[in-house]
Parts: structure tokens; sequence; C-alpha cells
């Protein structure tokens, strides 16, 4: 492997998280095969894998194994699926690409893609309650923060000031309240579910708490820049989309150095958040590829 330490440590982990996820996505009923195939599309279709890595290596920060998390990861991946299917429908973002593939709709059709997402979204609590490798009480936890981080709470809010912010003129506190929610949510969700699959205590979930809403936001912030500035066969998914769809983003407010400037200072303080602890250097250097990343 040629690239830096941690692209190699999250293409390993990426392949270790693909073998676990493709699993959940063996349906045979031919009657149902439309949108389980969507659903497998959408699923397997690459990504970078950012949250499974975040729910994983939190889970080892604290003392636990990656068998204990596993699947709180291929949960939170679901839900990420899910969310980027509808995002891309005509009604919302209306793009014809993710991942480097047509999107769900395009392949599928807006009412099967529609449906991939509901199924997508639901089964990440199924996925839940039939983990073997966690306690009763852990799964409780996991369902309390997955469904508050997913729905109108977190993503679904976010995703809802997104919308009804096209082509109007919001402040800055606004976008990155629309920012912490519609993506911030779910990276806060994997740092903390890493969290619970350890077992471990408060204070580690307020670190992880504090880590995935810092990453959160300079995570949204790049990926307002690479929106605008990316190689589009590079970034798998449509450069201008943004522009095109009249969306307030951070080059609203502000040029894209400055822009790259913000999202350094929001992963400086993902990195102090868990500074303290042994064995966070995967995590802290996570922060900085998030950062320099060009997809
Ligand atoms: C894209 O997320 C949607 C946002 C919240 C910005 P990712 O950039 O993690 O997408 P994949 O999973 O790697 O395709
Ligand atoms: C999407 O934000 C966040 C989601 C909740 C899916 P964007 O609309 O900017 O994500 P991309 O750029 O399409 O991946
Ligand atoms: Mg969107
Ligand atoms: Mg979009
Ligand atoms: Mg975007």
């Amino acid at each position: 492997m040629n690239g830096t330490n941690i692209e190699n440590a999250l293409c390993t982990a990426a392949e270790e998280f693909e073998k676990a996820f493709a699993k959940y996505f063996e349906h045979k009923d031919a009657d149902l095969k439309i949108v389980s195939d969507a659903m497998r599309y959408s699923a397997l279709a690459g990504g970078k894998r950012i949250r499974p890595f975040i729910v994983n290596e939190f889970c080892k920060l604290f003392g636990g194994d990656v068998s204990a998390s596993m699947s709180l990861s291929c949960a939170l991946e679901c839900v990420h699926t899910y969310s980027l299917i509808h995002d891309d429908l005509p009604c919302m973002d209306n793009d014809d690409l993710r991942r480097g593939k047509p999107t769900c709709h395009k392949v599928y059709g807006e009412e099967f893609a529609l449906l991939a997402g509901d199924a997508l979204l639901t089964y990440a609590f199924e996925i839940i309650a039939n983990a073997k490798a966690l306690s009763d009480s852990a799964k409780i936890h996991a369902v309390k923060l997955l469904s508050s981080l997913s729905g109108i709470e977190g993503m679904v809010g976010g995703q809802t000031i997104d919308l009804e912010s096209e082509g109007k003129s919001i402040g800055i506190d606004k976008l990155i309240k629309l920012h912490l929610l519609k993506t911030g949510a779910l990276i806060r969700c994997a740092a903390k579910l890493g969290v619970i699959a350890a077992g471990a205590d408060e204070n580690a979930l307020e670190s992880a708490d504090k880590y995935g809403e810092a990453l959160g936001l300079a995570f949204q912030i790049t990926d307002d820049i690479l929106d605008a500035t990316a190689d589009e066969s590079e970034l798998g998914k449509p450069v201008g989309s943004d522009k095109e769809n009249g969306k307030v983003t951070f080059l609203t407010f502000m040029s894209v150095e400055e822009a790259y400037t913000e999202a350094k200072r929001y992963a400086d303080m993902a990195r102090e958040a868990i500074g303290l602890y042994e064995k966070s250097q995967m995590l802290t250097e996570l922060s900085e590829y998030v950062v320099k990343r060009n997809k």
C-alpha cells in the first residue's frame, strides 16, 4: 500500500467491514427482488466507510473488540446509505451519481429507491436487535441513540433545514446548526456507538460526543468545498450540485481557503477531545484526513 498511515488503515478497515456488511444483503425472495437488489446495490457500492471506522476505533479506544462493535457499524452504515439514497432523489438534491455509480433511483426508479431507503432504515434496528455480541442494555442504548440522531432532532432535522434554506439567505449560525444535524448527528452517533459497544462510561461518551460533533462539522465543511472544487471522477458524485440547487454552504460565507481554515479548526477540536486517551492515534489521523481528503 502506498497511502498514508490513515489511508491504509481506512482501506484495511473498509475491507473487513465490507465482509461483515455483505452478509446482511443476501435476501432471496424473488417477489421482493427489485427492492432487495436496490438495497444491496447502494449498500455495497463502496463508500469510504468512515462511520464504521469511527464506531470500531472508538470501541477499541475504550478497550472493546471490533467483534462487539461491528453490528453497530453495519446498522449505522444502513442509516447512512438510506440517507444518501433519499438525498439524491429528484425531490431532494436530484443527483445522478453516487459513489462513482448511477444513483439508486436512476437504476431502480424513484419508487423503489424510496422503498430501499425505508427498508435500510428499519433494517438498522433489526440488525441491532439481533446483535449477538451485545448485552440487552447495550442494544437499548444503541437504539435510543441511533433513532434520535437519525430523526427530526438529528439527520432528518438537518435535511429539513437544508431543503428549506435553498435559494434563501440564512445566517452562518443557522448553517452550522444545519451541518451539525445533517452530517454531525450520524458522525457523533458513530463515535458514541463505539463507546457503547465497549461498555465504557459517561466520560467516554462525553469525549465521543465532542469528537463526533467537531469532526462532523469539519467533514461537512470539506464536503461543501469538494462540491465546488473536486474532480467528479475522483469524488464519485456530481460537482456543482450545491450551486445548482441554490444551497447555502460554507462557501456562501467565505472563500475556499477560509473554509479550509474553519474545517481545520474543527478538526483540531476533535483531536483535542480524545488527546488524553492512549491509542487515539488513528482517530487523530482521521481528523486530519477529513480535511485533506479529495473524495
Ligand atoms: C456523504 O458522506 C454525505 C455527507 C454526509 C456529506 P460520505 O462522504 O461519508 O459518503 P460515502 O459513504 O463515503 O460515500
Ligand atoms: C447530505 O449532505 C447529508 C445527508 C444527510 C445525506 P449533502 O447533500 O451535501 O451530501 P452529498 O454531497 O450529496 O453527499
Ligand atoms: Mg443534500
Ligand atoms: Mg446531496
Ligand atoms: Mg455535499
